[in-house]
C-alpha cells in the first residue's frame, strides 16, 4: 500500500526521482508524474493499464510556466483561462519539443490545466517540471475523489498519496480546443458550457462516443463500476419483482420498491453541483455494497453540470 499524508517535500522528492504520486485537485485525484520524462510517463500508463492512444493532461501552476512546454495561448483562450484558472478547465495547445510523444500519444497538441487545490498548487510551484496526471483510477473505472479511493485501487502501484481531502467539484475538468474558428468542448466537465459561453460566446460541443474520438479518452464505455449498471428506462423493461438486490443512484427521491439502504441520493435538494460532487463516490458506494447486484441510474436535468453528469452516466451504462 502507498503511504498517505500531506508531506509536500516527500511528494516532491519522489517525483524528482521519477516516481508517481497521487495528487488532489478540485475535480478528481490525479496520478502524477513528471510530464517531460518519458520513463515516468510510461509508468503512469502502466499503473493505470491505460492504452497508449489516450493522451495525458499536463498540470502546472502559472501561465508563465506554460511557455516551457506549449506555444502561445490563442487570444480566445486567454479570456477563458484568465477567468477560470485555477479551475476545472483544460485547454489544448500546440506542444513544443519538450513534451515527449508518449505524453500526448503522438498528437501535436498538449492538454494543459492549472488546478485549484492548495496542496497541489504548492507542490507544482516547487517542482521544476509540470505534472502529467490522469485521473488516479484503473483505466475505464470510476474516478477517485478521496485519497482512500486512490489507495484501494492503485495503492500498490504508486509511491505516495498526497491527501487533500474530498475533491470539491467531483467530476473531471472540461476540455476545450481552439483549433477551429469556434471553440470546441471535447469533454463536458466541472466547468459548465453555460459558464464558458458567458465569457467567450457560443461554443461547439463535440463530445464523442466512438472508437476514434477527438479526445481519444472519450470512449463509448468509460467510468463504469464493476457491477451491472442500467439506465432506469431500460430497467423497467426487465420488470423485476424482487428488488432486494437492486441499487439505485437517484437525483430526486428514487424508487419506493428499492430498499432505502440500497439507494444513493446524489443531492437531497436536487442541486446539480452537489450531485456532481457526489457522483463518483455514490457510484463507488453502490458498487461496493454487497447486497446489490444491479445498479439503476437515471439521467439528471441536462443543464449546468447536469450535462457532464449525464455524459458520464451514458458512458458508464454503455455496453462495451
Ligand atoms: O480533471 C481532470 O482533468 C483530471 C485531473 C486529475 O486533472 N484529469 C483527467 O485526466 O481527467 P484523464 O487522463 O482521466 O482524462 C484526460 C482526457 C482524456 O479523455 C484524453 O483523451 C484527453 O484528456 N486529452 C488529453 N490530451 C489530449 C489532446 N492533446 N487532444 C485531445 N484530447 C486530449
Ligand atoms: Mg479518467
Amino acid at each position: 500500500m502507498a503511504a498517505i499524508g500531506q508531506d509536500i517535500a516527500k511528494a516532491k522528492a519522489i517525483l524528482e526521482e521519477g516516481g508517481l504520486v497521487a495528487v488532489p485537485t478540485e475535480t478528481v485525484y490525479g496520478l502524477g508524474g513528471n510530464a517531460l520524462d518519458p520513463r515516468t510517463v510510461g509508468k503512469i500508463f502502466l499503473a493505470k493499464n491505460r492504452p497508449a492512444f489516450d493522451p495525458l493532461i499536463v498540470h502546472t501552476s502559472s501561465l508563465e510556466r506554460i511557455a516551457a512546454f506549449a506555444s502561445d495561448i490563442p487570444k480566445m483562450a486567454v479570456k477563458l483561462v484568465e477567468t477560470f484558472w485555477p479551475g476545472p478547465l483544460t485547454i489544448l495547445l500546440k506542444k513544443t519539443g519538450e513534451v515527449p510523444d508518449l505524453t500526448t500519444s503522438g498528437l501535436d497538441t498538449v492538454a494543459v490545466r492549472i488546478p485549484a487545490h492548495d496542496l497541489t498548487k504548492k507542490l507544482l510551484e516547487q517542482l521544476e517540471f509540470p505534472l502529467a496526471a490522469p485521473s488516479a483510477n484503473p483505466f475505464g473505472y470510476v474516478s477517485p475523489t478521496t485519497a482512500q479511493h486512490v489507495q484501494s485501487q492503485l495503492g500498490n502501484k504508486i509511491d505516495y498519496i498526497l491527501d487533500g481531502g474530498e475533491c470539491e467539484v467531483g467530476i473531471e475538468s472540461t476540455i476545450v480546443s481552439f483549433e477551429h474558428t469556434t471553440p470546441r468542448v471535447l469533454r463536458l466537465g466541472g466547468l459548465s458550457v453555460e459558464d464558458i459561453e458567458d465569457v467567450i460566446g457560443s461554443v461547439d460541443v463535440n463530445i464523442h462516443s466512438s472508437s476514434k474520438p477527438d479526445a481519444p479518452g472519450m470512449l463509448k464505455n468509460h467510468y463504469a463500476p464493476k457491477k451491472t449498471i442500467v439506465l432506469k428506462d431500460d430497467f423497467y423493461e426487465a420488470s423485476l419483482t424482487d428488488y432486494s438486490q437492486i441499487g439505485e443512484m437517484t437525483f430526486g427521491k428514487g424508487m419506493e420498491q428499492i430498499p432505502i439502504e440500497n439507494r444513493y441520493q446524489l443531492s437531497e435538494k436536487e442541486d446539480l453541483d452537489e450531485a456532481a460532487h457526489n457522483f463518483f463516490s455514490g457510484l463507488r458506494n453502490l458498487d461496493q455494497n454487497q447486497n446489490i447486484h444491479t445498479i439503476i441510474v437515471n439521467y439528471v436535468p441536462n443543464i449546468g453540470l447536469g450535462r457532464a453528469i449525464n455524459d458520464r452516466i451514458k458512458r458508464a451504462t454503455a455496453k462495451s
